[in-house]
């Protein structure tokens, strides 16, 4: 028996109370956005407003699919497709796309409305994300590296456990455009990290390096986390998620086993509400802050695993996310961290935790929506 266990089941009539808090801020936030796009997170409560930059901005979009699938209203769909274009000019332009995070960005900007909308320059942009993210693979390790210029020493041979939710449009691309080396290389990468980023002790690193010329796997630190050995929060919620969902491309019952250690040790360390603190490692009275993101993401994983135990598990955290998390404007949701380390985006509301969160209303009340990952 852990904490979650005893928390309540959200009642059906509280999730749709969310649902329809959830639309308006969304509504609200289409006449305000404009054609920009808010910030990672909040400042102090509200979105600040960009370009189309950094890894973020197509949970922006993504949502207004989402809000699509609830509503079924035309003009969720029309202000979604209205961001196609930034998105294909920017690969175009090639500004800012030399991350892995290719795969957030693309899925759920262009791989969604072409699926849903048949639109074919979405389709186009799509593909060719999943072109520019495979000029990132370092063949003899067997990975995408995650960040920065692959001559950068820093950040040569390295990769994060975000990376699991990037593959997924590798895994589309392949079969799309009939370009079966595209799903080796996102399978070899789930593999790879299945056998580093993943402890023995279920917990997970941030990132890992291998050594880009031998491909020797060597050693595993944080960014983000509290400390090299402990377990970020949001990695294992990614980590749940993202090897599910690379099961569910490939079929390996090693990574559907992962995803469920990854589950079984963050439930494991959930602190009374179910939501976690930003790092596993910190437990009520720690004075530290939770990481609502890494709650709204887990739902999702949970889901997407399923069966009897990680469903009930994911509803009792969506009904203490809607209980005491919910945002009345600007963000979905409060009380989520970006980088505590570095002090950014901490206690604020995330633009991926908004998504998420929203993911795992529309998964709860609408069964027969079918996810784009
Ligand atoms: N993918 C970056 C993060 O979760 O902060």
């Amino acid at each position: 028996m852990t904490a979650i266990d005893v928390r309540p089941l959200p009642d059906a009539e509280a999730v749709a109370a969310a649902v329809a808090a959830a639309l308006r801020t969304i509504d609200a936030n289409i006449a305000a956005f404009g054609e920009r796009y808010p910030g990672d997170t909040t400042v102090g409560g509200r979105y600040p407003l960009r370009a189309n930059e950094g890894w973020t901005t197509s949970f922006w979009p993504g949502m207004l699919w989402l809000a699509h699938a609830l509503t079924n209203d035309p003009r969720y769909r029309s202000a979604a497709l209205g961001h196609v274009a930034s998105f294909s000019d920017r690969l175009r332009s090639r500004h800012d796309v030399d991350t892995h995070d290719l795969g957030f960005l693309y899925t759920l900007s262009c791989v969604t409305p072409w699926k849903v909308a048949g639109d074919d320059s979405a389709r186009a942009a799509a593909l060719a994300a999943a072109d520019h993210l495979i000029t990132r693979v370092l063949p003899a390790a067997g990975i995408i590296q995650a960040w920065g210029d692959i001559d950068d020493p820093r950040q040569q041979g390295r990769t994060i456990i975000d990376s699991l939710m990037n593959t997924p449009l590798l895994f589309w691309a392949a079969a799309e455009d009939n370009k079966p080396d595209l799903s080796e290389i996102a399978q070899r990468h789930a593999t790879q990290l299945r056998d580093h980023i993943l402890r023995p002790d279920d917990t997970t690193f941030h990132t890992f390096y291998w050594n880009p010329v031998t491909g020797e796997p060597l050693r595993g630190e944080t960014e983000q986390g509290n400390a090299d050995d402990s377990c970020w929060a949001r990695g294992q919620a990614w980590g749940i998620y993202g090897f599910a969902l690379n099961h569910r491309y490939t079929g390996d019952p090693s990574l559907l086993d992962a995803a469920r250690r990854c589950a079984d040790r963050f439930l494991a360390h959930l602190p009374a509400d179910g939501v976690a603190y930003w790092d596993l490692e910190f437990g009520d009275g720690s004075g530290e802050e939770r990481d609502s993101s890494a709650a709204a993401i887990a739902v999702c994983g949970l889901l997407e695993l399923g069966g009897q135990r990680y469903r009930s598990a994911a509803l009792r955290i969506l009904g203490s996310l809607i209980d005491g998390y919910a945002a009345p404007e600007s963000a979905l949701l409060l009380h989520g961290v970006y980088d505590k380390p570095k002090g950014i985006g901490v206690d604020e509301g995330t633009l991926w935790g908004d998504y998420f969160y929203l993911e795992a209303l529309t998964r709860v009340t609408r069964p027969d929506w079918i996810d784009h990952w």
